[in-house]
Order: C-alpha cells, then sequence, then structure tokens
C-alpha cells in the first residue's frame, strides 16, 4: 500500500511537472537511480505510452484462450475494462477520435473515404499538425507509429499528404493495407515499400520493436504505437489494383506456424446467431436465415481471425520482454485496444461491423502500468476511444489546441473487491453511424446496405439499488431499438418493436404499449442522447450537468426520480428527418439548447 501510495504521489508529480515542452524529464538525467538508459522509475520523468490497437476485434475474441500472452503480461497486472466502447464502428472515423480525441460528431470524420471521410477528408479538414502525437512531441514526447494509421492513405497521396506528430512512421497504405502477404509501408512519409510473400502483422511487430529500441534509446519519454490490421478481413491487394475480378473482404490470413491452432473453433451459438425468426430493424430484419454452407464459412472465417491473432499476441510478449530487458516496464504505460468490433452471423449477418450491437461497438481495453493496480477489472465504467486518447494527453501533460470531448480514464482503481463496488460517474458511452453499412465475406450479395445512420446510446448504471445496462438506438428510418442488455444481453428482444410496427414515434406516446417505468426509462435515455448528439467538451462527459444545471443529478439513478417525470416526457425527441449520407445536422433537430434545462 505503502508503495502505491508514493508511486501515486510520483504521478501527480509527473502531471503536476508538465511543462508543455518537454522540459519536465531533464532533471532527474544521471541522478545515480538510472539505469543507464534513462527509462527507470526515477522521480519526475514523464511515464512512456505504449499502445498497441488492432483492427476490427471485438471484445468477444479478448480471452486468455484467445491471446495467453496478452493476459499473462498485461491483463493479469493491469486493469481491464469491461465496457469500452469505439465512438463509430468503423476504422477511420474511430481512429480519427484517438487521434483528434473528439467525438465523430465534432471531427466529422465518417467514412473511410471522400467525400466523407479517409486521409484526404482528414487533411482538407486541417487536422494534420493537430493531433494526439503532435501534442505529446511538444510534450516532450518521442513519437513512433507502425502499421494502419487511416484508410485512404495510399500508394499515391503519401508522399504529398504526410502524417504529423512523429518521429518516425511506417504506415501500410492503401491498396496493399489488408493483403497479409504484400503489404506495403509508407516509411517516414517516403514512397510506398512492398513486401513480397511476408506477412504483415510479423512486419509491424519487427519494425515496431526497432522504434522501441530508438525510443528506449533517447532520455527522452515515448509513445509508441503498434498497429497490426490483424485480425481485419483479407484484400487481394492485386485485384484491388485491377479493380477487376471478385473483390470481397476474405477471411484474415495467418502464417504457416499457426495452421495447427484452433482446429475444432466454432462460433457461440447463442440467442442471437443464425434465429429463426429475423431482427432488428432497417436492412438487419429483412436478412434471410443462413444455410449451412454460410454457417460453416463463418466458422471458418473466425478461426482466421483467431490465428490472424496469434502473431499479435507474440508480439505482446516481445514488447514486454523488450520493456522488461530495458528496466522501462515500471514507468511505461501499456495498452492493449482495438478500433471497433465485429460481428458474424448474430442477427442473420455476414462478417462485419457498421452496425451498433455488442459485437459492433464494444472492443477490448486493458492497461498496464505505473501505480495501477493489479488483475482488476473495471465492471463499472465505461469509456470510449475518445476517452482513451484524452488520457494519453493527460499522462504525458500534453493539451490539444481545441477543445476535447475526453475525460481521463481512471487507471488507479481500488484494490480487489472495492473496483466492483466502485460508483463512478463515467457510465455512458455514445456511437454514431451515418454512411452505408458494410458487409464483407463471399457471400455478400450487396456492396453496400442503404439506410445505415443511427445514434446510439449505451448506458451501464444503477436504478432502485439493481445494475442496468441499456442500448437505445435511434434510425434515420424512424425506427428504433431498446435493448435490456441484463435480461437480453445478446439483444434479440427488441423492447421498442411494437411501437415501430405502430409508428408511434417520435413522441413516445406509448403508455398502452410499453410498461409506465419503460417508458421512463426511455424519456431519460433519448433526453441523454439529445445533449450527447451535439455535444461538446465537457458536456460529453457529464451530460446529466447539462440537463440539470444545478449538479444534483449526475446518474441515471438520480435521473430516475419521479419528480422529474414530467420534464423528461416534455423534452423534444431525438429523430431525423430521412436517411442521408454525411452528417447531416439540419437532418437531425431539435438540437440541445441550453434553455431546455430543467429549472
Ligand atoms: C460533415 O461533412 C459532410 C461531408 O462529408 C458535410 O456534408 C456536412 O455538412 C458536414 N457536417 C457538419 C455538421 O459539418
Ligand atoms: C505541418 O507542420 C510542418 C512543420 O511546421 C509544415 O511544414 C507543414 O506544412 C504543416 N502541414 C500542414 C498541412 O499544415
Ligand atoms: C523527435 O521529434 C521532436 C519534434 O520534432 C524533436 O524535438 C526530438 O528531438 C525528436 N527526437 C529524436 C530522438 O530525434
Ligand atoms: C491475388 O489476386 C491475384 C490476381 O487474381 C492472384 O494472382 C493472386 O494469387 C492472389 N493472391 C492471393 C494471396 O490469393
Ligand atoms: C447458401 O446461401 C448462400 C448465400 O445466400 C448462397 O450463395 C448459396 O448458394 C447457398 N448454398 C446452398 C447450398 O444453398
Ligand atoms: C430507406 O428508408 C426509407 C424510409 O426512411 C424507405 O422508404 C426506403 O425504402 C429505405 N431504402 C432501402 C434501400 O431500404
Amino acid at each position: 500500500m505503502l508503495i502505491r501510495t508514493v508511486l501515486l504521489c510520483l504521478l501527480s508529480l509527473v502531471a503536476a511537472g508538465g511543462d508543455g515542452n518537454g522540459n519536465g524529464n531533464g532533471k532527474s538525467n544521471g541522478n545515480g537511480k538510472s539505469n543507464g538508459k534513462g527509462h527507470g522509475k526515477q522521480p519526475g520523468r514523464k511515464p512512456n505510452i505504449v499502445l498497441i490497437i488492432t483492427d476490427d476485434q471485438d471484445a468477444g475474441t479478448h480471452t486468455r484462450e484467445i491471446m495467453p500472452r496478452l493476459f499473462d503480461r498485461l491483463v493479469d497486472n493491469g486493469v481491464n475494462y469491461e465496457n469500452f466502447f469505439t465512438p463509430v464502428s468503423l476504422c477511420c472515423p474511430s481512429r480519427v477520435s484517438l487521434l483528434r480525441t473528439q467525438a465523430a460528431h465534432n471531427h466529422n470524420i465518417t467514412n473511410v473515404e471522400l467525400p466523407h471521410g479517409g486521409w484526404v477528408k482528414f487533411n482538407n479538414a486541417g487536422y494534420v499538425n493537430h493531433t494526439m502525437p503532435d501534442f505529446l512531441q511538444a510534450a516532450g514526447y518521442n513519437t513512433y507509429y507502425v502499421g494502419k494509421y487511416m484508410n485512404d492513405q495510399t500508394d499515391k497521396n503519401c508522399v504529398d499528404l504526410p502524417v504529423s506528430g512523429f518521429n518516425a512512421s511506417d504506415m501500410l497504405v492503401d491498396p496493399y493495407t489488408y493483403d497479409y502477404w504484400k503489404p506495403g509501408f509508407s516509411v517516414n512519409n517516403g514512397p510506398v515499400e512492398i513486401h513480397e510473400n511476408t506477412y504483415s502483422n510479423d512486419i509491424v511487430a519487427q519494425k515496431g520493436l526497432a522504434h522501441l529500441d530508438s525510443a528506449l534509446a533517447s532520455d527522452r519519454p515515448f509513445f509508441v504505437g503498434f498497429a497490426p490490421i490483424g485480425p481485419h478481413s483479407y484484400m487481394n491487394s492485386t485485384l484491388r489494383l485491377s479493380g477487376s475480378g471478385r473483390l470481397y473482404m476474405d477471411t484474415p490470413e495467418w502464417p504457416e506456424r499457426h495452421d495447427h491452432m484452433f482446429k475444432d473453433a466454432k462460433l457461440e451459438r447463442t440467442e442471437s446467431f443464425n434465429p429463426d425468426e429475423p431482427m432488428g430493424v432497417s436492412w438487419v430484419k429483412t436478412l434471410p436465415k443462413l444455410n449451412e454452407s454460410n454457417v460453416e464459412y463463418l466458422d471458418e472465417f473466425y478461426r482466421g481471425r483467431l490465428r490472424s491473432l496469434q502473431s499479435v499476441d507474440e508480439m505482446v510478449g516481445q514488447i514486454f520482454d523488450k520493456l522488461e530487458a530495458a528496466g522501462a516496464l515500471d514507468n511505461t504505460y501499456v495498452i492493449y485496444t482495438a478500433d471497433n468490433g465485429f460481428a458474424l452471423g448474430t442477427h442473420r449477418r455476414q462478417p462485419g461491423k457498421t452496425l451498433a450491437f455488442e459485437e459492433d461497438i464494444k472492443v477490448p481495453l486493458a492497461i498496464r502500468g505505473p501505480g495501477m493496480p493489479k488483475g482488476i477489472t473495471d465492471k463499472v465504467s465505461s469509456y470510449g476511444i475518445v476517452d482513451l486518447s484524452r488520457t494519453f494527453l493527460d499522462i504525458a501533460g500534453a493539451k490539444p489546441d481545441y477543445e476535447n470531448d475526453g475525460t481521463k480514464i481512471n487507471l488507479h482503481l481500488g484494490e480487489g473487491k472495492l473496483a466492483d463496488k466502485q460508483y463512478s460517474k463515467h457510465r455512458h458511452s455514445l456511437t454514431e453511424f451515418w454512411v452505408r453499412g458494410i458487409e464483407e465475406g463471399k457471400f455478400v450479395d450487396a456492396s453496400y446496405r442503404e439506410n445505415n445512420t443511427y445514434r446510439t446510446l449505451r448506458v451501464h448504471d444503477q436504478v432502485d439499488g439493481k445494475p442496468v445496462t441499456y442500448s437505445y438506438h435511434v434510425w434515420c428510418t424512424g425506427e428504433r431499438e431498446l435493448y435490456n442488455l441484463v435480461s437480453d444481453p445478446y439483444q434479440v428482444r427488441n423492447i421498442l418493436a411494437p411501437l415501430n410496427e405502430l409508428g408511434k414515434f417520435p413522441a413516445f406516446d406509448a403508455g398502452d404499449v410499453l410498461d409506465a417505468q419503460t417508458q421512463r426509462v426511455l424519456h431519460r435515455l433519448d433526453a441523454l442522447t439529445l445533449v450527447l448528439k451535439t455535444c461538446k467538451g465537457q458536456s460529453c462527459v457529464e451530460p446529466y450537468t447539462t440537463l440539470f444545471p444545478s449538479g444534483k443529478v449526475n446518474t441515471l439513478k438520480d435521473a430516475m426520480n419521479r419528480r422529474y417525470d414530467e420534464y423528461f416526457a416534455a423534452l423534444p425527441k431525438v429523430h431525423f428527418d430521412f436517411c442521408m449520407l454525411g452528417y447531416q445536422s439540419r437532418l437531425e433537430q431539435p438540437e440541445w439548447k441550453d434553455e431546455l434545462a430543467f429549472k
């Protein structure tokens, strides 16, 4: 306990001492306690950050059986966050939220390519030189990155549109990004270098470990990002280049040494797996039941995902070996996460993401670092990628030059069982989507799904002393979904399905269809969505304070008080006028206005 307290004090010193110019660590160099390389536990030295971010890894694959080294080295020695979400279930927008510490409705990079997203839109938006790594550099960090950075960074534009904020970088560029056996990298913003017949995840590991060596050789604190494409679907770069032939996202590839693994693995046949009745809303409810060959393909696809993660797991082990050998582990935060989730077969789906079910939005988050408790699971808080980005900034004492939407993740939970009881204020997360849905795999008949625009709120809180978890989705089609995840963890019973059929929206005058308590919950969830869908800065972190400026209401539990029933019922309801691509705010009126706050 004493050691922990001392560490916590050191940490606060570090946070207080960061001057934003990188001079915070100079005084401690060569103070005798140093291990010679300058990366041991030294008073006043800012901690290092090592980020491992995988591509399309759902929280369901974040297990010890699948990733033993990750669990041995990181999870068992740190905190596992059970409720961690992507802001947008698509690589590019999610990665932009990480780089910009912003909700998607504030950065407005909403797709993987023009006109609504991708690297060119990111450049046009003026975000280059204003990203989290730029701010870490300004705070004295050496910064390195290897792997997938952003979609639509291509062999054609990688020299003319350089990335900012890194001392050295090896970015995977299109059309080679998802070609496991022919990856192409832009090294330090140079022209593409193609690696024939070498496994992508292994090159990412090798290049990243070399960056880690450079980082460890310097006296400055560092950020190193490892972004392998595993377990993303495979795309053949030759076919992508030629634009001809059958082009689809197929089973991920793995190296020969993992051929023997997971031979018997199968997707879990949960309640939502290929159900007899159609489910969900919009295009999802039109999906036919999958036949046997399709289901077999999904199982094989799943095994490919697990095998492609093995090289990532090996990389995690190598990262820890290196940090340990350098004596740097005690002053380094190591973070494992993914950009968005992935679904296979649930609700009759082909492989893919882009929806708001748990499989699509829930991703791994495990953090090990100085002073953090070991082997604890935070089951209480709810955080997202934007908060992770904010946490990096706070660890480094760095500041963006614009308003950011994140809150620092609670890294220092109480020991043992305390963590389960601790009441964290941050219990909500917003996921947004404004472009077409995408399905993957060889059985996909349409390349895109129209009408895939929605706003989703996920709340994990307490009502009447009992834990509640709700997932509330408002769609551009006028439909809504509400799932009670405590009684319906697989999201097979949309509580609002009867209202969708009756066209009861947006007023929710539904006392005849919903029980009174559900109706009260619905009004509260909609109000939170109303605030969050245009939130900026602190209102994204504390939406209840926006509704109740008095500060007396901070949680769903507080908000459920009957004295607020009339207030919540009278608030305007979130809805879209119709489905359109891109974030079109005029179609999403009303917007929250401070006059709507409780008086
Ligand atoms: C977001 O970008 C789209 C283009 O992708 C544009 O049409 C829209 O007006 C932008 N939305 C906002 C709120 O700036
Ligand atoms: C980013 O900063 C560098 C260095 O100051 C500058 O050369 C470059 O033009 C900037 N890029 C953009 C897009 O502003
Ligand atoms: C990394 O880049 C920053 C900003 O340009 C610079 O101050 C620092 O010296 C560089 N570090 C190394 C090891 O080159
Ligand atoms: C990629 O497609 C090309 C052209 O059809 C083909 O020759 C090649 O074998 C494919 N590569 C893989 C690894 O399947
Ligand atoms: C199974 O379903 C897929 C996708 O709809 C279809 O392409 C395929 O022909 C079907 N196979 C059989 C054996 O019915
Ligand atoms: C999209 O939703 C609208 C209702 O907003 C509906 O009229 C239209 O048929 C839907 N389009 C598709 C392709 O499902």
